[in-house]
């Protein structure tokens, strides 16, 4: 039977069922190259934006010594981070409007959260205020290789990043015009690819996964060829904050 209070798919926990703590195809390995890449260092601090579970800031404190502050807007999520990593620094609060002074980090990472937000643009904006002047912006997210096929998504109940798919050229020109540069884009489908074999083979069909998980297929077969149209991917773009357009 359904919860009567309407859920979404990463709170339902029928994610992490497949994916554990990370809620995102790939794990840790694009934070890993997001760390590497920047050179993030042990002191430097960091937001992670859209944390859901809490798993990055605590990898990348255990791991790399770096001092990380998640926020999310999901009650259910925010709570479970503060509960399994008590020594740690939840908010609960948007990527529109962050509760953080300017300047406060040296790096955002936003993994497979864009996706899900309805105001890019100002969420950008938001995280070039909160970083430090040449701090970067790690994203890692779900693309259209084919965008003109994406906007029909939007026609589907989902709440879930893959209707909120990115024009990877539109996503470029948003973060320059708020003033970062981009340096790096890789793509990165495979991890896509294995989240959705797993998808697929955890339930009779990919159907009733996404039903009992957030109850995102109601359009059925229709939804799903709407989705192979866009042609899915999974990119890393890391941008830099090259000088400082709010006049610090
Ligand atoms: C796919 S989960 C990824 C969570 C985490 N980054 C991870 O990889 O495990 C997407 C997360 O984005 C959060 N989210 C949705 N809208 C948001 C917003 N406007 N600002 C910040 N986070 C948001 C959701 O609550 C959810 O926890």
């Amino acid at each position: 039977m359904r919860d009567e209070q309407p859920v979404n798919l990463y709170e339902s926990g029928k994610m992490a069922e497949i994916t554990g703590e990370t809620l995102r195809p790939g794990g840790f390995s694009l934070t890993d190259i997001g760390v590497q890449y920047c050179l993030l260092s042990p002191g430097d601090t960091v937001l992670d934006l859209g944390c859901g579970l809490g798993a990055t800031v605590n990898y990348l404190y255990h791991k790399y010594n770096i001092s990380a502050f998640g926020i999310d807007p999901s009650e259910k999520m925010i709570a479970a981070a503060k509960h399994k990593y008590e020594y740690a620094d939840f908010f609960l609060g948007y990527g529109e409007q962050l509760p953080f002074d300017n300047g406060s980090f040296d790096g955002v990472f936003a993994e497979c959260t864009l996706s899900l937000m309805e105001n890019l643009d100002s969420v950008i904006q938001q995280v070039f205020r909160v970083l430090k002047e040449n701090g970067w912006f790690i994203i890692s997210d779900i693309y259209a290789r084919n965008p003109k096929a994406a906007a029909e998504l939007h026609k589907y109940p989902a709440d879930n990043c893959i209707r909120g798919m990115h024009h990877l050229k539109q996503l470029r020109g948003s973060l320059v015009r708020a003033g970062f540069s981009v340096v790096h884009t890789a793509d990165f489908s495979q991890y896509l690819k294995e989240l959705i074999v797993n998808i697929t083979f955890s339930s009779d069909t990919p159907c009733e996964f996404w039903n009992t998980a957030d109850g995102s297929c109601t359009g059925g077969d229709d939804y799903y060829q709407a989705i192979k149209r866009c042609k899915p991917g999974y990119f890393l773009m890391i941008a830099k904050k090259k000088g400082d357009a709010y006049g610090r």
